[in-house]
């Protein structure tokens, strides 16, 4: 199935991503938030991301103004009626995302298939809410979206075999890698991810180590990019954990339970980079230091 017109729901972190990953490739894409101001954020988080590709020389000023001239930020989720493809990336919450689907279902025209970017909500509960179950799949794109080569293509046991090749062909297009999984908790990467990071949270409580040093193991010692703790603080200290909850729920394996510091540094608000602290203190954000709350663990 040929896609031409794109619609992104939700122009956030994720959203305003993929809307810049698809309209770079060449798609005619519209993209949809709930006020003009996010509207306007996204838009200028999208400029100022493509103003990055061509500072590297990765995109000339054309193809940047090119990719621009594609999207169509709108307010009105009529504005997608028209789209082969929509890629919803609203905030993770279950109803909230089951009345949109509902809502599109009605607007968007039949043949146009439907796509979840969500991290850990099941792509079959979200595809209930809508007419069109053969036609939905999701479609896991990794933060930062323009950087992050990977897509985790998910087909739930109703997805049409030709839908599941339009999401791989979709993805390549856009220059990423996809890969093919079925409609479980954490998909392929945070079924193997989120265990390690809870395992080091547990490692860390257990003594087997201070935070910077538990870091310093993984990166030197098996070329990680960064430690697991440097990690968590990116990803969001709460986002681990709700990860983790939707995990256990799932599984009810002891592996996947959220350990309690995690959970009393979500009570605390240490969220990590977001909220100024998490296993890292980022009062000088060039030069992160352990948080000192957290000293005297391990
Ligand atoms: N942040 C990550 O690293 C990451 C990675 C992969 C997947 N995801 C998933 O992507 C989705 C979005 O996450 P995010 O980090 O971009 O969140 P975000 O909070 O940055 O963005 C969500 C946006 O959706 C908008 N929104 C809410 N309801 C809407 C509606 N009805 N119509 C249009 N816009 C609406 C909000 O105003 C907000 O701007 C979630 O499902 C999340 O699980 C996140």
């Amino acid at each position: 199935m040929e896609i031409r017109k794109v619609g992104v729901v939700g122009c956030g972190l994720m959203g305003s991503g993929i809307a810049q990953a698809a309209a770079t490739a060449g798609f005619d894409t519209v993209v949809r938030e709930v006020s003009q101001e996010l509207l306007d954020k996204g838009r200028s988080a999208i400029d100022r991301s493509l103003a990055k590709f061509v500072e590297k020389g990765e995109l000339s000023p054309e193809q940047k103004a090119q990719a621009l001239g594609r999207l169509l930020p709108t307010l009105q989720l009529e504005d997608l009626a028209n789209c082969d493809l929509v890629i919803e990336a609203v905030i993770e919450n279950l109803a909230q995302k089951r009345e949109l689907f509902t809502e599109l279902d009605r607007i968007v025209k039949p043949h146009a298939v439907f796509a979840s970017n969500t991290s850990s909500l099941s792509i079959t509960e979200l595809m209930t809410a809508t007419q069109r179950a053969p036609r939905f799949l999701g479609l896991h794109f990794f933060n930062p979206v323009p950087l992050m080569k990977l897509v985790e293509v998910v087909k739930t046991v109703v997805t049409d075999p030709e839908v599941v090749q339009t999401g791989l062909d979709f993805a390549r297009r856009l220059g990423k890698t996809p890969i093919l999984t079925t409609d479980r908790a954490g998909f392929i990467v945070n079924r193997l991810l989120v265990p390690y990071l809870l395992d080091a949270i547990r490692a860390l409580e257990e003594g087997f180590g201070t935070i910077e040093d538990i870091d310093q193991g993984m990166k030197l010692g098996c070329n990680h990019p960064m430690g697991p703790f440097t990690l968590m603080d990116f990803v969001g200290v709460d986002t681990t954990y709700s990860i983790a909850e939707i995990l256990f729920q799932e599984y009810r394996e002891k592996r996947f339970a959220p350990p309690p510091l995690l959970k009393r540094m979500v009570l605390a608000g240490m969220f990590g980079r977001k909220s100024g602290k998490g296993f890292y203190d980022y009062s000088d954000p060039k030069n992160p230091k352990v948080n000192k709350l957290l000293e005297g663990r391990g």
